[in-house]
Parts: C-alpha cells; structure tokens; sequence
C-alpha cells in the first residue's frame, strides 16, 4: 500500500507572472498569482465600543440616565459587538456547511454569521439573507467581498461527484462516477482551496478551519479512483498548503459523514488514518459542523491537524468538553 503523509508540491498551481488584474491562472482554474488589493475594513472599536444616542434603543445593555431638561439619554453598550467573531462558512449550501451556518446566525451572541454559496439557488435555499455570498472557489476575485472584515473562515467545500446514469441497483455492481467539466478535485479541492486562502489571507482573516477527509495517507484509497479525480489526493494538497501559509489553522479530517442527529456520541481524534483501521470511522454532519466552530473557540484548536470520528450512539459519553478535545491533538499535520 501506498502511502503519503504530505502530497509533494509537485501539482502546483504555481501561476505565470501575474497579470494586471493581479490574477494569474493555473492551467485549468484561476489561482491567486499575487497579493490581491484589499481594503481590510476594521472597525473601530473606540467608536463601537461605546456609542451615546439619544435616541431611544430598546438594547438590554444600555444605561439610562436624564439631562437637565428631564430627557431620557441613553448610553448603548455595544462593547460585545465589537468582541463578536465575524465567520464566514463557505460550502453554505452544502450538507454539513449549512448546518454550520444555521448554527452560527443561532449563536449571535458570539458569532456574526457569514456564508459563501456557488449559486443564487443555493442562497434561496439556506434564507437568501444578505449575509450569504454568492462565489465561485475557482475564481479568486468572486470571493473577495465575502472575506472582507472576516475573523475567521471555515471551508466546506468540495468537489461533488456524480453518479453515471444508468446504475440499476437491483443487477448487482458497482455504480460508475464523475466529476462535470470544470468540477473535479484539482479544480476544487485544490486550486478552489487555494484560493480561498489565499484570498483569507491577504484579507486579514486570523484563524481558518478546513474540513478535509480520513483516508488520505492512503493513494490506492478507493475514493481516489472515482471520476479518475484523485480526490483525496488533491484535498491533501490543500491541506498542506494551508498548514504552511503561515495563517492558524485547524485541519478536520472527518470520517464517513452521516446525516444524523448530532451532539449525542463520543467524539475520536487521531492521525494518519489509524481510525480507519477500526470500526468508529464515521461522524455525524452535525458534529463536525459543531467541532468546526468550537475550533475557533479555543486556541488548542490550532496549528492542529486531526482524523475525526464518534463511537457508536449509547457508547462512552457525548463529548462535550471541546478544549480537553483539542488539548489530546498533538498533530500539526
Ligand atoms: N461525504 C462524506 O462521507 C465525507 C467524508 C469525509 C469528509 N467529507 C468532506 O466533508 C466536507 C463536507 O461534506 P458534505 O458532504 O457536507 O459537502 P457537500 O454537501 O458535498 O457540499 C459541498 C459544497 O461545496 C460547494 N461547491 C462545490 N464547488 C464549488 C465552487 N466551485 N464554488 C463554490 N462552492 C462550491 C457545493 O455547492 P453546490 O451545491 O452549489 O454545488 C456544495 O455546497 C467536504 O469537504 C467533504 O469532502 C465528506
């Protein structure tokens, strides 16, 4: 067997010398060539922190107070505004990355939601608010107004695979698949991903959380062999090519995903596919979705890189201590 820790930059999508628009392109997708002009938009936080109106704001955490004329004033206290964390989910359409978008706008509290969709029919689909994006992964300049002022980013996309019409499963077999033109791993999983970071990166953003898959220590993996897309193959590339840019990071490598209710197992870290050789090799969307966002809690979250899996419902206790979950995670990559 096969095997690779860290897929050799030998794909790059290294770009010719970059064009006046700043873009240059690999030879099937468009990859960030150079530094991308960006106005980083950072609030500032004397004037958030703490605004005086005269108005009359229902704010629960505002102080009342009466000028000479008897008038009621108002000091609104938005100090927790400018502490919330601005996170942007790409893949929002997606299976598991609508899950994490649903549950960020849920925790306003702590996060301001922000998510990244390919089409408009996405967008409609997870509520159409004007804080979902609409982009492409393989062309850079599509992502840049979804990652301006962002904190943090977690990347959800993925290429899809397809199954070739015509599968009968009542004859036996094996079902065929493939990627669309334009769709498959390297253009996605690799140069989309890439870009993404890239992008992340020139806009400031601090702290990115990209979920990946098990099995890429493995070439022979059959998922490599689906669409002849490598897909695994490619996913790795990124992965690496986020553990070295230099921005935090928290690489996820979930097991088989299942549409299940969540925050009820035992959550499994480990490393190099070890997980796989055991029966624990799956995790349901919603906990994964929720570890993605408990990583951008904890600083024991990053420079890590991690196989994640749940023991069976009923087996060992839920998790629910996310910082002991992170501390156990020695594996920069
Ligand atoms: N399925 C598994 O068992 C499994 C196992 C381990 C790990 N994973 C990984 O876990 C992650 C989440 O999986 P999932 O099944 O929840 O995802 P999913 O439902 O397949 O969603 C993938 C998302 O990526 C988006 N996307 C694809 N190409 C794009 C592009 N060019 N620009 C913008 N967005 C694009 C898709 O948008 P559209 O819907 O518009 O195409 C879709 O919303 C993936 O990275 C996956 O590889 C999956």
């Amino acid at each position: 067997m096969a095997t690779l820790t860290r897929v050799p930059l030998v794909f790059s999508c290294t770009v010719p010398a970059p064009s006046s628009k700043a873009f240059g392109h690999c030879h099937k997708c468009n990859c960030v060539a150079s530094s991308i002009p960006l106005t980083r938009k950072v609030p500032d936080c004397s004037t958030l922190s703490l605004l005086s109106f005269n108005s009359f704001s229902t704010s629960s955490s505002s102080l009342s107070t009466r000028n000479k004329k008897g008038f009621r004033r108002k000091t609104v206290i938005l100090a927790s505004m400018a502490d919330l964390s601005s996170v942007l989910v790409t893949g929002a359409g997606g299976r598991t990355g609508q899950i994490v978008y649903k549950k960020l706008k849920e925790r306003s509290d702590q996060f301001v939601a922000r998510g990244l969709v390919r089409t408009p029919e996405s967008k409609e689909k997870i509520g159409g608010a004007d804080d979902v994006f609409v982009g492409d992964i393989r062309d850079p300049s599509t992502l840049v107004p979804a990652m301006q002022g962002v904190d943090a980013l977690i990347i959800l996309t993925s290429a899809v695979p397809r199954m070739k019409p015509g599968f009968d499963p009542t004859k036996g077999g094996r079902p065929e698949f493939y990627f669309e033109d334009g769709a498959y791993p390297e253009q996605v999983d690799w140069c989309g991903q890439k870009n993404q970071i890239d992008v992340a990166k020139e806009a400031g953003v601090k702290h990115i959380v990209l979920v990946g898959s098990m099995g890429g220590t493995n070439l022979n993996h059959p998922l490599n062999s689906f669409g002849n897309g490598n897909i695994l193959v490619w996913k790795r590339k990124a992965e690496q090519y986020l553990a070295d840019s230099g921005v935090p990071y928290t690489i996820i490598r979930a097991g088989g995903l299942q549409d299940r209710d969540g925050g009820i197992r035992e959550f499994l870290v480990g490393k190099d596919d070890e997980l796989l050789q055991t029966e624990t090799r799956t995790i349901a969307r919603p906990d994964v979705a929720e570890v993605c966002i408990q990583a951008l809690k904890f600083e024991e979250a990053k420079f890590k890189a991690f196989d994640l899996a749940s023991k069976p419902e009923g087996v060992g206790i839920p998790t629910k201590d996310f910082k002991a979950l992170f501390s156990q995670i020695t594996t920069p990559f």
